[in-house]
């Protein structure tokens, strides 16, 4: 942390010592960034409390002021980008430069965001009876509880965040344990920006599961949008359904990346990085399975190989690192296990292979991974890249759909129409065509089978945060 000079509202983050408290260690030198607050369930029913009072407020506020405010969170979030990246480098890990594009992701949301607030339109209906008049008008969903993870500290907050207060919503946040401290700095500059504090509150915790049964069972919180895995995703829709809440689930991916001989290897090439090995490889939305076709399956792989070669391991906080560590030791251990098992089934090592000490491990090329390895049924999330050959269009198309699975799927082939056919034919939320990194404020983003439910960004992001009242009136 030497040498930096932290603003004074970073440093009370970072200096906190709270009674009841957890620490927050960086993935990469394994010492403790910070402690914040362990909150427990007495905390989380205070905060559902502040919560519902601050909602009576904020929905009374016109779009108008919800917009300029979010306005003035967007310049805040702005100015400040470089001590967020560098917050988000050290709880997490993520390389600076990297962590620095994602403030602005975020930003970009709030920014998009200020601006839809004017534009939630309702609907004047046709009347079948001569003296009724019929409206549908749009309202806030009410308090919401989001749920973050640990791999975008700071995009995941702000594209269920923004949307939710400029519809009129109020918000609990809480976020991973492994990335409290950016989120915590988010709020600090929503207040700087004149937010109201309970308007949106961080609720930290190193157990989510007490304080997530409070907002459960308390059906004045109305709204419950997670971000994680599809298992813990799948339990918090159960649990939501006690008090009937409107729900948003984005979870797990386990995304095709096709490539066609008719690409242009060398893009797709670049591309395949890009995505891959984005956040170390962990997204929900990386390249996973890479299939490539077998009459430049090849040149692709030696191709690739030297890309991934050429990339560069460090210190997140050192601004030539393009990879940083994996979060935890279930992370890592989690990778080295896919590629161990590629191997003993037969797959070809191109480059890399093994951990390079603490959390790091090498960015990693296979080639000739069997249909049955773990890899290509699991989630990796971790910087290794698995390629398989196919054949044919109706070939790849099956096995890229064969999977619960929905959330990403790219494809590279300069044939417009077998690229419009395939993207049609993917059973997913978001299809990159000839684009791997396809994540921008103002698209939908979500997935589709067991990857998730609803839809964030873009005019759809608010809609997940809104009721339909129908008003039928009778003239007299
Ligand atoms: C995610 O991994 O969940 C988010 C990735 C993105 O927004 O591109």
């Amino acid at each position: 942390m030497s040498g930096y000079a932290w603003p004074a509202w970073a440093e009370a983050i970072l200096q906190a010592r709270p009674e009841r408290s957890f620490a927050v260690r960086s993935p990469s030198s394994g010492q403790v960034v910070a402690y914040v607050a362990d909150q427990d369930e007495d905390a989380a029913r205070q905060a559902v409390e502040r919560s519902v009072a601050a909602f009576e407020q904020w929905r009374q506020t016109t779009p108008y002021e919800r917009a300029a405010l979010l306005r003035r969170w967007f310049n805040a979030i702005t100015e400040h980008a470089p001590t967020l990246a560098r917050l988000t480098a050290l709880e997490m890990g993520k390389p600076i430069t990297e962590a620095l594009g994602e403030v602005r992701y975020a930003a970009a949301f709030v920014e998009w965001y200020a601006e839809e607030a004017k534009r939630v339109y309702g609907d004047v209906i046709p009347n079948h009876l001569p003296h009724k008049r019929l409206f549908a008008i749009k309202q806030p969903v009410g308090p919401a509880y989001a749920i973050t993870p640990w791999n975008f500290p700071s995009a995941m907050v702000t594209r269920k965040a923004a949307p939710a207060l400029a519809a009129g919503c109020t918000m609990i946040l809480k976020p991973a344990e492994q990335s409290p401290l950016t989120a915590l700095a988010l709020a600090a500059l929503w207040q700087q920006a004149g937010g109201p504090p309970d308007a949106f509150i961080v609720l930290t915790c190193a157990d989510p599961v007490l304080v997530s049964q409070v907002m459960f069972a308390d059906e004045r919180v109305r709204k419950l949008s997670f971000t994680g895995s599809t298992e813990v995703g799948q339990l918090l829709y159960r649990q939501a359904s006690q008090t009937v809440k409107r729900l948003s689930l984005e979870l797990g991916g386990h995304a095709p990346f096709i490539v066609f001989d008719d690409a242009d290897v060398t893009h797709a090439v670049r591309e395949v990085v890009a995505s891959k090995f984005r956040n170390a490889g962990q997204t929900c939305v990386c390249a996973n399975r890479i299939y490539v076709q077998a009459g430049i399956a090849q040149a692709f792989g030696e191709q690739l190989a030297q890309a991934v070669a050429a990339l560069r391991l460090g210190d997140p906080l050192d601004e030539a690192t393009q990879i940083g560590p994996l979060v935890d030791e279930v992370g890592l251990a989690k990778v080295q296990r896919h590629v161990d098992d590629a191997r003993q089934r037969g797959a070809r090592l191109l480059v890399g292979g093994a951990g390079q000490g603490g959390l790091f491990f090498q960015p990693t090329v296979l080639a000739d991974v069997s249909r049955d390895a773990l890899i290509m049924t699991e989630e990796t999330f971790g910087p290794v890249a698995p390629l398989v050959p196919f054949e044919a269009e109706d070939e790849v198309i099956r096995l890229a759909n064969d999977t619960p699975f929905g959330l990403a799927a790219y494809l590279y082939t300069e044939n417009i129409a077998r690229g419009v056919r395939v993207a049609e034919a993917l059973e997913y939320g978001i299809v990159g065509l000839n684009d791997g990194v396809p994540s921008t404020a103002q698209a939908p983003f979500g997935g589709v089978k067991q990857s998730g439910i609803g839809r964030e960004g873009g005019k759809w992001g608010i809609e997940e945060y809104l009721e339909v009242k129908y008003i039928s009136l009778a003239l007299r």
